[in-house]
């Protein structure tokens, strides 16, 4: 091998892997599966949003990329699309479980909240990712490989920052992610999540009524001048689901420039003493 394609070898850190992407027909899972496909992935889109989703294929121009409807609370199409993508390409090497929702609107008073409502998020975010790493689980566990990673979300971490129902189903992702990471890790699988702060996506946007550009809203984060976006997230995701993180287990990767670590009410570093020096 001359030394060029040594180089690009090493570039295609997903070389001959088989990734099933739930949600990722928009937004972060979109960025996911662009990502996997420069790095040689073999990509399958599971989601709702049929149309959008064989479009992100198009795009790709590869026929490595391909899409399977899949509704994640039903456990049929998540059984389905695990089994599509390993009929198509004979395995099954990363899981993303990142299809998402958020209320359309904030109800901040729990007695506003509806029990119907709450179950629909949960059942999305939190039943939907118990399925795929159930469906993935079933064809790595033969395998004995596999990495699976769920999206999970500062609100997995911290309270207060979004919906009840939303960070509910946050905390039970990271939850349901370090007990199928001990169990599964017997069978040489790693599940890891990612943990995102806000990222302008459609259900960002139509949550916190965000304009495609508007940055002001992101001023919590601790890194000045960076803006997050899903292509951040996708690269944490590649790290996940590639052979750099073959010792990386249980971990919640979160990627928020420092968001949750400190409590601005009670912080040594006000920023207007540091913008001021
Ligand atoms: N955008 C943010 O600020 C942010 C922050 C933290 C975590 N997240 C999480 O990131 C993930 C991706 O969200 P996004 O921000 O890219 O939003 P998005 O709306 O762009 O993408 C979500 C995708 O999930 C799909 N989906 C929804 N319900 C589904 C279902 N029942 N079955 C299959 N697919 C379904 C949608 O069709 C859509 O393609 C979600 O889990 C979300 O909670 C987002």
């Amino acid at each position: 091998m001359g030394s060029v394609s040594l180089v690009s070898a090493a570039l295609r850190r997903l070389e001959g892997k088989v990734a099933l992407i739930t949600g990722g027909s928009s937004g972060i899972g979109e960025s996911t599966a662009r990502l996997f496909a420069k790095h040689g992935a073999k990509v399958v889109i599971a989601d709702i949003q049929d149309e959008l989703g064989h479009s992100v294929c198009k795009d790709l121009k590869t026929e490595s990329a391909s899409f399977v409807h899949c509704d994640v609370t039903q456990e049929k199409d998540v059984e389905n699309a695990v089994s599509t993508a390993v009929s198509r390409h004979g395995k099954l090497d990363i899981m993303f479980n990142n299809a998402g929702i958020i209320e359309k609107t904030p109800k901040p008073n729990i007695l506003d909240n509806d029990k119907a409502e709450f179950e629909k998020v949960v059942g999305v975010n939190l039943v939907g990712a118990f399925l795929g790493t159930k469906h993935a689980a079933r064809v790595m566990i033969p395998a004995r490989r596999g990495s699976i990673i769920s999206t999970a979300s500062v609100c997995g971490t911290i309270g207060g920052v979004a919906t009840h129902a939303y960070t509910s189903s946050k905390h039970g992702i990271i939850g349901l992610m370090r007990n199928t990471a001990v169990e599964l890790g017997q069978h040489g699988i790693r599940v890891n999540c990612v943990s995102p702060y806000l990222v302008s996506t459609p259900l960002a946007r139509d949550f916190f009524k965000l304009d495609e550009d508007d940055e002001e809203k992101r001023v919590y984060s601790n890194l000045k001048d960076a803006v997050l976006k899903s292509e951040d997230i996708a690269e944490a995701v590649l790290f996940l689901g590639s052979d750099e993180s073959k010792y990386v287990s249980g971990l919640n990767l979160i990627v928020d420039g420092g968001f949750t670590i400190v409590n601005p009410g009670f912080c040594m570093f006000p920023q207007e003493l540091i913008l001021d020096s």
